[in-house]
C-alpha cells in the first residue's frame, strides 16, 4: 500500500507485453514490437469504426472476397492498416488475411523476420451498419522454414503451435484481449489518452455457465446430432444448467461474452455441406486458443481442434467452444446420432 492508500498499479498494454515476453523461451524482442503494432492497428481501426455513419466509411465496396462474401469498406481499411504497419518491420516473413486469397509476402526491399501474422481484419462486418460490435482477430506463429520469404507451411500450423493470439473488439468500449500462452488478459482503451489499460487480468471461464450461443435459424440444415444438442439446450439442459441464449452474429463479440460469462458458442456444419462457415486459421484457432487458455475446451464436434493440422489458408470447420462439460455434451450427441 502506498502513502495515498492505493495499491493497484496502472498497467499499460506495452508494459504487459514486455513482461509476457520475458516468459517466452528464445524471445528476441520481435514479438513485443509485433504485439505493440497490433495494438496500434487496433487503435487506428477503432477510430474509424466509431465514425461509421459520419464519414464515408460504411457500406460495401461492391467486391466479394475469396469466401464469396460482400467486402465492406471497413474490411479493406482494417486489412490495409494491418498490412501497412507490419510489412516493413523485419519481424514477419509472411502474413495471411481473410480478405486475401494467397499468402501475403513481405515486399522485396524489406527484411524477413521470424514470425507469421494471420488476421481477420474485421470480424462481424455484416453488423457494421447496425452499430453492433465488430473486431479484429490475430494469430502469431513462429516460422518453421529457416529463412527467406515465408512459405505456406509457415502459416499452416495447428493451434498447439500458436505463440500469441488475440482480438480487439470495437464495442461500447474498445478492448484488446490477448494471450501468449500464459493466461488471457484484457485491456480497455482509454480514448482520452489513447492507451490500452489492463482491466480484465487473468480471464477464466466462470464454472457456472451463463449463455449458450448458436444460430438456431439453421436448425433445419443441421444433422440429427446437432439438432438433438440444440433441443437439449432449448429445453433447459434437463435442469443441469440455468443458461439463457445470446447470439450476436459477430463471432468476436459472441466469444468475448463467452470468455466473461461462461457457456458455449457453436457454429456447426450444415448436413448437406462438407465444410462449415467459420475459418480455421483466421477465426477458430485464435479464438479457440483464448478459450482454452481461459480454461475451456474447443472441439469440431468430433474431438479437440488443438492438434488439427490446417491444409488450406481459407479452410473452414465446425466449432464448439466453451465450458468443457457443455462442449463434451455436444460431442456426445453427435457421436450418438451422426456416426
Ligand atoms: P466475417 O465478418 O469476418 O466474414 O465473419 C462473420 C462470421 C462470424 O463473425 C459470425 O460468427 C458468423 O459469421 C455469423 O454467421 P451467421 O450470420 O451465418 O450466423
Ligand atoms: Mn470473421
Ligand atoms: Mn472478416
Amino acid at each position: 500500500m502506498n502513502t495515498l492508500g492505493f495499491d493497484d498499479k496502472i498497467v499499460t498494454i506495452e508494459r504487459h507485453i514486455q513482461e509476457q515476453q520475458k516468459q517466452i523461451p528464445h524471445a528476441t524482442g520481435q514479438l513485443t514490437g509485433l504485439l505493440q503494432d497490433i495494438a496500434l492497428a487496433g487503435k487506428m481501426i477503432a477510430s474509424r469504426t466509431t465514425r461509421a455513419g459520419l464519414a464515408e466509411i460504411i457500406g460495401a465496396t461492391g467486391e466479394t472476397n475469396v469466401q464469396g462474401e460482400a467486402v465492406q469498406l471497413l474490411d479493406i481499411y482494417a486489412h490495409q492498416t494491418l498490412f501497412r504497419l507490419n510489412d516493413h518491420t523485419g519481424r514477419l516473413c509472411a502474413m495471411g488475411s481473410e480478405e486475401e486469397e494467397e499468402l501475403i509476402q513481405i515486399p522485396d526491399q524489406y527484411d524477413n523476420g521470424d514470425y507469421v501474422l494471420l488476421f481477420d481484419p474485421l470480424d462481424g462486418s455484416s453488423n457494421i451498419g447496425y452499430n453492433v460490435s465488430v473486431g479484429t482477430i490475430f494469430t502469431i506463429f513462429r516460422r518453421v522454414t529457416p529463412s527467406g520469404p515465408g512459405q505456406l507451411e509457415d502459416a499452416l500450423q495447428p493451434m498447439r503451435r500458436i505463440v500469441a493470439a488475440g482480438y480487439i473488439v470495437y464495442g461500447s468500449s474498445t478492448m484488446m484481449v490477448y494471450s501468449c500462452g500464459n493466461g488471457v488478459d484484457g485491456f480497455t482503451l482509454d480514448p482520452s489518452v489513447g492507451e490500452f489499460l489492463l482491466s480484465h487480468p487473468n480471464i477464466k471461464l466462470p464454472a457456472e455457465p451463463k449463455y449458450w450461443s448458436g444460430n438456431v435459424s439453421y436448425y433445419p440444415t443441421w444433422t440429427k446430432g446437432v439438432k438433438a444438442y440444440s433441443d437439449w439446450l432449448v429445453n433447459g439442459c434437463e435442469g443441469q444448467y440455468n443458461m439463457s441464449m445470446r447470439y450476436i452474429g459477430s463471432m468476436i463479440a459472441d466469444v468475448h461474452r463467452l470468455l466473461l460469462s461462461g457457456g458455449i458458442f457453436f457454429y456447426p456444419q450444415e448436413a448437406a455441406k462438407t465444410q462449415a462457415k467459420l475459418r480455421l486459421l483466421y477465426e477458430i484457432l485464435p479464438m479457440g486458443f483464448l478459450v482454452r487458455q481461459a480454461g475451456g475446451y474447443v472441439s469440431n464436434g468430433d474431438g479437440p481442434i488443438w492438434d488439427i493440422q490446417p491444409d488450406d489458408l481459407h479452410q473452414r470447420m465446425a466449432v464448439y467452444m466453451g465450458n468443457r462439460d457443455l462442449v463434451e455434451k455436444a460431442e456426445a450427441f453427435i457421436a450418438e446420432h451422426d456416426k
